[in-house]
This record gives structure tokens, sequence and C-alpha cells, in this order.
């Protein structure tokens, strides 16, 4: 899909007008692609029950056929009719993060087309915490498969000007209800039938501890994990949407420890910095940079604006990204899992 214009719908984010979400709403329905906010990143929806329109992701996106999308439900109830199991342990997640950053990876049901799972046995399906998508999905009738509203490999989008820098005029409508509130995609876990672990696909929002405590149950994260379907018969240990370069920029993003200025000082002629509140950047870096970003010290709040500085960054036309090194703590496992991805 591409060279039409894509329709810009505006909406409050927790009180959004039904007739605006009816038109995004019908879009859906006659097999459209409707970008739409949640809690964290946008997502970019077709009926997940209309293979057609599913399709119409993978071109929109230039996304490989191998990775499987998530489905998003407006509740437990829309997510069970997509799996064809429900655990003991996914009752307990689903009770206690639902709606929320949280992708469960089940058995899928027999009404998910091949096409959302990339063929596999399994799906990832969540409720997404923000008024704006359960409208939307529940207006629309049906679970909406959605991946980040962003061209393959680019940063996802955490505000509507991100997703028309690389998806206007290849997408029907864009739903804008402002920032995302978390600026990081969900926390995705497979939850194996029995007492079996559980394991962590993309670490997220919610911590690996919060889920074994909830579950009951270790979680093993499966840090390496690479392409493949995620569902071989040994269990669901792989996250085709985790290659090295998922979420990098256009421009050459690098991490850098603030206080080795020859290793900060390289090649680049004219660079940004994005650094925390309390980094000591050396001076011959914080002066050399073009445009100097900082975020909160606190993890929550740095992964709400790090996408939105990489797409800030990103946008300067600069010929580096210098990103200083964050915490090993594990608060941070999420913020450290995309940054290595940015620059590896
Ligand atoms: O927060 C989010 O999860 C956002 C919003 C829009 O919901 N969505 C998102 O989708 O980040 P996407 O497609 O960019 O990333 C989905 C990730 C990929 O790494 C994909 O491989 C993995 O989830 N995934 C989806 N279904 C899977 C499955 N059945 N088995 C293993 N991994 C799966
Ligand atoms: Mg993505």
């Amino acid at each position: 899909m591409s060279g039409f214009a894509t329709l810009r719908l505006t909406v409050d984010p927790d009180d959004p007008d039904l007739a605006v979400i009816a038109r995004a709403a019908a879009i859906l329905r006659r097999g459209g692609l409707v970008a739409f906010p949640t809690e964290t990143v946008y997502g970019l929806g077709a009926l997940a029950g209309d293979a057609n329109a599913v399709a119409g992701i993978f071109r929109a996106k230039g996304r490989p056929a191998g990775n499987p999308l998530i489905v998003h439900a407006a509740d437990s109830a829309g997510a069970r009719e997509v799996v064809a199991a429900w655990p003991t342990a996914a009752a307990r997640l689903a009770e206690a993060f639902w709606p929320g950053p949280l992708t469960l990876v089940l058995p899928k049901s027999g009404a998910i087309p091949a096409i959302v799972t990339a063929g596999g046995a399994t799906v990832g399906v969540r409720v997404p915490d923000h008024a704006v998508a359960r409208a939307l999905i529940h207006a629309a009738g049906g679970a909406v498969a959605a991946p980040s509203a962003n061209r393959s490999n680019a940063v996802s989008p955490t505000r509507a000007e991100h997703v028309l820098h690389t998806l206007d005029g290849r997408i029907d409508a864009l739903l804008n209800a402002g920032a995302c509130r978390d600026g990081l995609e969900s926390t995705v876990v497979a939850v194996p039938e029995g007492d079996r672990p559980l394991t962590l696909l993309r670490p997220g929002p919610i911590s690996a501890a919060r889920l074994a405590a909830v579950a009951g149950r270790g979680v093993d994260w499966n840090e390496n994990a690479v392409d493949g379907c995620g569902d071989e018969a040994a269990g669901i240990t792989t996250s085709p949407g985790r290659q090295p370069l998922h979420y990098a920029p256009a421009t050459p993003c690098r991490l850098v420890d603030g206080h080795e200025i020859a290793k900060c000082a390289g090649p680049e002629r004219r660079y940004a910095v994005i650094a925390r509140a309390g980094d000591q950047p050396s001076g011959d870096l914080k002066n050399g940079a073009a445009l100097m970003i900082e975020l909160p010290g606190d993890a929550v709040g740095y992964a709400r604006g790090l996408y939105e500085a990489m797409h800030r960054a990103d946008v300067a036309g600069l010929d580096a990204i210098l990103v200083m090194a964050v915490p090993r703590e594990s608060d941070w496992d999420a913020v450290r899992d995309r940054l290595t991805r940015a620059t590896a």
C-alpha cells in the first residue's frame, strides 16, 4: 500500500470521541490498516481474523513473513478466544497485569490465521492499557493484530509523528492520542502448560521478577533468542523479532562510557549525545555535541523518553548518536536490551 493519503484522526487519550473511533473501526472492518496508540508504543492494526488485511501489515512495514504479530484484545475474554490453552499461570498473569504491557505466548486457536503467527502454532496476545486501543478493538468487533507502527528495523514510535515519519501514505489511518505512557514495547513471555518455567522472550515494563512472583514459577530469560518461529516441539523458546538490529535508528548509534574520552571522541564529526540525568559526560564529549538530550535518571522515566530521543536525534541529520551506558541493575534490563540492539 502506498501513494495515498493517510487519514489523520485525533482523539483524547483518556476519553476518546466514539464517533471518531467508529470511523477508524469501520476502516479495520473493511480490511484497512489503522495505526493506534497503546500504553507502550503505537501499533499498526488490522483485524486479526482477516488474513488479507494482515498481509497488508507485512507489506506496509516491509516486515519479513517469518516474524509473527502480537494480537490485541479488548479484555481477557477476548484474549481467550484467540488461544487454545489457558494454563493456570496464564490466568494468574492476565489477572495481575492486564490491561497492561505484557504479551503471553500460548497455543493459538482456529480464530487466528496462519499469517498472524508466521505459520507457527503459538500466538502472542495482550490487552493494552489504553482507552483508545481498547475502544477501537471493541468497535472493530474482534481482536486486532498489531506490530509496532514503524517500517521494519526502525525505532518504535511513541508519538503519532513518529508513525508518519515512516508510514505516511502506506497506511489508511492514524489515531493520534499523543505520547505513549511506557515508551518501550511490552514484555513477551511464553507460558508452557504444566509447571515448566516461563521463557522471557523480550524484557519490558513488567520485570521477570514480577512475572515469577505472580506465576509461582521460574522464568528463564532466553537473552539470545533469534530467528525461528518460536514453537519448536521442544517448547517455545525463541522470538523472531530479536535480531540484533531490530530497533536501530538510521543514524549510526553506539554506546559510550562518558569517562573514556578517547573512545568517545571517535571519528564522528557531528553527533548527538543521549545521557541520563546524573551522568557526567566528559567536557569534550558534551562540548562537541551538536545535540545533547538528557533523559530522567530513573529506569521508568528513561524508558518513556528513550525512543523519542532516538527519533529526535535521528532526524537531526548527524553522523552519529552516542548513548551513555546505563546501569547494570535489573530494573534497567528492558532499556539495556533495546540499547544493545540499537547499537549492535
Ligand atoms: O508493546 C508492544 O508489544 C507493541 C504494541 C503495539 O503492542 N507491539 C510490538 O510488536 O512491539 P512487534 O511486532 O514490534 O514485536 C512483537 C514481538 C516480536 O519480537 C515477535 O517476534 C514476538 O513479539 N512474537 C510475537 N508472536 C510471537 C510468538 N508466537 N512466539 C514468539 N515470539 C512472538
Ligand atoms: Mg517492532
